[in-house]
């Protein structure tokens, strides 16, 4: 059984549908605890599951670096397989990322290498773009420049804002989650040698 740590922002909804998912006896991951930078709305989640939750708040630290030690700390104690980054808003410092590649994976709402960083859905809908998407990738140290593990297009929809946008691509995102959480967790896809190949 693949333990899986979830790392979260905000409110939760691809932990909600991971964490359901989890609650399959078939389903070969379980989450074994959720942590967020800030009190974060998405805690909820984990405690109707009865999940272990931990805080370390961005917001207190001096440095990034300072904020990632203590994350680390923390990912220490419950030694999960796979850490998930399911709408953390922050990115983590090369340390920690060092420490757990090629085992830390993200979501993202557009088609990678289409519109990294915070404000995926608003820069696609900027742009002009007849077509966005949604991604799951590996973390490594630049901004959303992992390798891709999956990813598929969505429309942009006449009269879409950001927020139409972005609820369109999160049930996505969550298949596309689950999934890859799946085959990692049965063997189908190893994260490792999907790091170490050369990028296409
Ligand atoms: C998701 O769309 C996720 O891809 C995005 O935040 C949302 C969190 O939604 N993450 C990023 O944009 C990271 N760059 P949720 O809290 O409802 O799951």
């Amino acid at each position: 059984m693949l333990t899986v740590a979830v790392l979260i922002s905000g409110t939760g909804s691809n932990l909600r549908a991971l964490l359901d998912e989890a609650a399959d006896p078939e389903f070969p991951a379980r989450i074994v605890v959720v942590g967020a930078d800030r009190e974060a709305e998405g805690f909820s989640h984990a405690e109707e599951y009865g999940i272990p939750t931990f805080m370390v708040p961005f917001a207190q630290f001096a440095t990034r670096e300072a904020w990632g030690a203590e994350l680390a700390e923390q990912l220490a104690v419950w030694k999960p397989d796979l850490v998930v980054l399911s709408g953390l808003m922050r990115l983590l410092p090369a340390a920690l990322v060092d420490e757990w590649a090629p085992r830390i994976v993200n979501t993202h709402p557009a088609y990678l290498p289409e519109f990294p960083g915070a404000h995926g859905v608003r820069d696609a809908l900027a742009a002009g773009v007849a077509q966005t998407g949604a991604s799951v990738i590996i973390v490594d140290n630049g901004v959303d420049t992992g390798p891709i593990l999956a990813q598929e297009r969505v429309p942009v929809l006449p009269g879409d804002d950001e927020h139409a946008l972005h609820d369109r691509i999160k049930p996505v995102e969550r298949r596309l989650l689950i999934d890859v959480v799946r085959r990692v967790a049965a063997g189908d896809l190893d994260l490792a040698a999907v790091a170490a190949a050369p990028a296409s």
